[in-house]
C-alpha cells in the first residue's frame, strides 16, 4: 500500500482531534525475528517517530503513546531498565527536533517511582516546549486509568473537606477537570497494534466515546499506511454518543 498525500486525507476525511495509541507487540515482533525484545521495543521508538511525523503533517492535534503502564514494572527488571532508557534517549536524542516542529511535549502518569534523571528529563521536555501550538505528544509513562481515577477522587475529597467543593455539585465534569488531562480533549480514537483488543487500563475514563481501532500489525511496523487505514476506519464509524444514528434522527425530525 502507498502513503496518501496528507493533503487529500485532510480533505476526505473526518479527522479525528485526539488520537491515542496503544504501542503493542514489540515483543512478539522480536520474537518472530529471534531478536531479543529490546530491539523490539528500539524498532517501536522508530515508529513512535514515525507516528508523531505523520500525525503532525495531518493535522492531528493530540497524540497520545501509551509508553508504560504502571502494570509494565511487573516485567523483569532488565526490560523495565531498557524501557526507562529508551524513553531517556528518545527525550535526549528528539527533543530538540520535536521542538523545531513545533511540538508540545506532555506527560502523564506518576512520576513518583521514576530515577531522579529521568524526572528531569520529563520536566526540561515539557518546559522546552511548553509555548509550541502544534501538535501536542502527549507520553503516557508509569500510567494507569485506575491509578489517575483514584488520584482524582482524592483531590476532590480534599478539596471538599477544605470547603473547596461542595459535595452535591460533583459530577462526570468534575471527575474530568480533576484528571491528568484535565486540559486535553477525551479521545475521538484510540488504536491498538497487534491485534489484542482491550483497553488495558489506557484513559479509561476518557475513552467512554472513543471509536476503537485495532490493527493486526505489530507496534515496530507502524507507518503512515497503518495510521491511514486506522483514520479510515474511524471516519466510516457512526459516532453517536448515546444518542440516535445520522440517519435515524433524521427519520425523527430530531
Ligand atoms: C508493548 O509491547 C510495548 C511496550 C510495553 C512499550 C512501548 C515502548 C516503546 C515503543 C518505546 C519507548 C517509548 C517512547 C515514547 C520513546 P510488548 O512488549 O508488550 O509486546 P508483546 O506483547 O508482543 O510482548
Amino acid at each position: 500500500m502507498t502513503v496518501t498525500d496528507p493533503r487529500k486525507i485532510k480533505s476526505s476525511f473526518d479527522l479525528p482531534r485526539h488520537v491515542g495509541i496503544i504501542m503493542d507487540g514489540n515483543g512478539r515482533w522480536a520474537a518472530a525475528r529471534s531478536l531479543p525484545r529490546l530491539e523490539g521495543h528500539r524498532r517501536g521508538v522508530e515508529s513512535v517517530r514515525r507516528a508523531v511525523r505523520a500525525a503532525g503533517d495531518l493535522g492531528i492535534s493530540y497524540l497520545t503513546l501509551y509508553a508504560f503502564s504502571s502494570e509494565n514494572w511487573s516485567r523483569p527488571p532488565q526490560e523495565v531498565d531498557d524501557l526507562m532508557g529508551l524513553l531517556k534517549h528518545f527525550i535526549r536524542i528528539d527533543l530538540a527536533d520535536l521542538h523545531k516542529k513545533n511540538v508540545r511535549v506532555r506527560i502523564i502518569g506518576s512520576r513518583d517511582d521514576l530515577a531522579l534523571d529521568l524526572k528531569g528529563l520529563l520536566q526540561e521536555a515539557e518546559a522546552v516546549t511548553r509555548d509550541n501550538t502544534g501538535l501536542a505528544l502527549i507520553i503516557a509513562f508509569n500510567y494507569g486509568a485506575r491509578q489517575e481515577i483514584a488520584d482524582a477522587v482524592r483531590e476532590i475529597a480534599l478539596r471538599v473537606s477544605r470547603g473547596e467543593i461542595d459535595p452535591l455539585t460533583i459530577d462526570a465534569t468534575t471527575i474530568s477537570e480533576h484528571l491528568y488531562t484535565a486540559d486535553i480533549p477525551d479521545p475521538d480514537l484510540i488504536i491498538r497494534t497487534s491485534g489484542e483488543q482491550r483497553l488495558s487500563n489506557f484513559l479509561m475514563w476518557q475513552a467512554a466515546y472513543a471509536e476503537l481501532v485495532f490493527l493486526p500489525l505489530h507496534w515496530p511496523d507502524f507507518d503512515q499506511v497503518a495510521l491511514e487505514d486506522a483514520l479510515r476506519q474511524y471516519s466510516s464509524r457512526d459516532r453517536r454518543f448515546g444518542g440516535l444514528a445520522t440517519t435515524q434522527s433524521a427519520m425523527t425530525g430530531s
